[in-house]
């Protein structure tokens, strides 16, 4: 990571309070810990718990001292021009972003998307080293992000490529960003990503 870098992880109970812990003794900062409410969440069967809702994402920076980006303008326009919470209520994964094929944890692209724009700028590197079937790297294409990802599983490296080969289509991009939630209109984030200032990192050029 670039020491002005921030990283995302995403959990449950089970397992937040222990990632939380390794980072803060790695030297990282934490920034927030949004929780994911899923306005649909799935019934649970067993009716002896609550029902399973909300999942929480840490967002941490690498350095203590080294400041980050943050959009706070955008997050707080998706708001309707209120600050930005960090309860971010989204749908849980809808059927057409299972197109190419199903992993069992994918996450929605909404969730995706919103953690990238208010976190890196146009052009930016973004690595998920446990990608399953790279939706990171689908929201981070289809907002003029790159994107490396790396799995284990040979299966979730397919659907990745297959999903990336999709979105190549401009069509079947341009429905996409029109289909994913958190945007206050349908062609919301298409107006963002014209109006995004280019930026260029060390010599690389940005052929945006
Ligand atoms: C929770 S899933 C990620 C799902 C992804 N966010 C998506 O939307 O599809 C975690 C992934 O990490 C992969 N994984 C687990 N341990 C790994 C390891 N040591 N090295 C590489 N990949 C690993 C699993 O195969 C799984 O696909």
């Amino acid at each position: 990571m670039k020491d002005d870098a921030t990283i995302w992880i995403s959990g449950t109970m089970h397992n937040i309070f222990s990632v939380g812990q390794i980072l803060t003794e790695l030297g990282f900062k934490i920034l927030n810990i949004i929780t994911w409410e899923k306005i649909n969440p799935p019934p649970n069967f067993s009716c002896r718990y609550f029902t399973y809702s909300t999942e929480q994402i840490i967002w941490a920076r690498k350095s203590e001292k080294v400041p980050h980006y943050f959009n706070y303008e955008l997050m707080k326009q998706l708001n309707g021009n209120k600050q930005m919470k960090d309860v971010w209520k989204l749908p849980a994964i809808a059927p057409w972003e299972k197109s190419c094929g199903k992993h069992p944890t994918q996450k929605p692209l909404s969730v995706l998307t919103r953690l990238i724009l208010a976190s890196t700028k146009p052009n930016a590197w973004i690595l998920d080293p446990f990608a399953g079937s790279s939706t990171t790297g689908i929201a981070a294409n289809l907002a003029n992000r790159r994107y490396l990802g790396i799995d284990q599983e040979e299966e979730f490296l397919t659907i990745s490529k297959n999903r990336k080969l999709e979105i190549e289509n401009h069509d079947i991009a341009s429905t996409y960003r029109k289909k994913i939630s958190g945007f206050n209109t349908k062609n919301e984030l298409d107006l963002f990503l014209l109006e995004e200032p280019k930026v260029e990192y060390g010599n690389e050029l940005n052929f945006n």
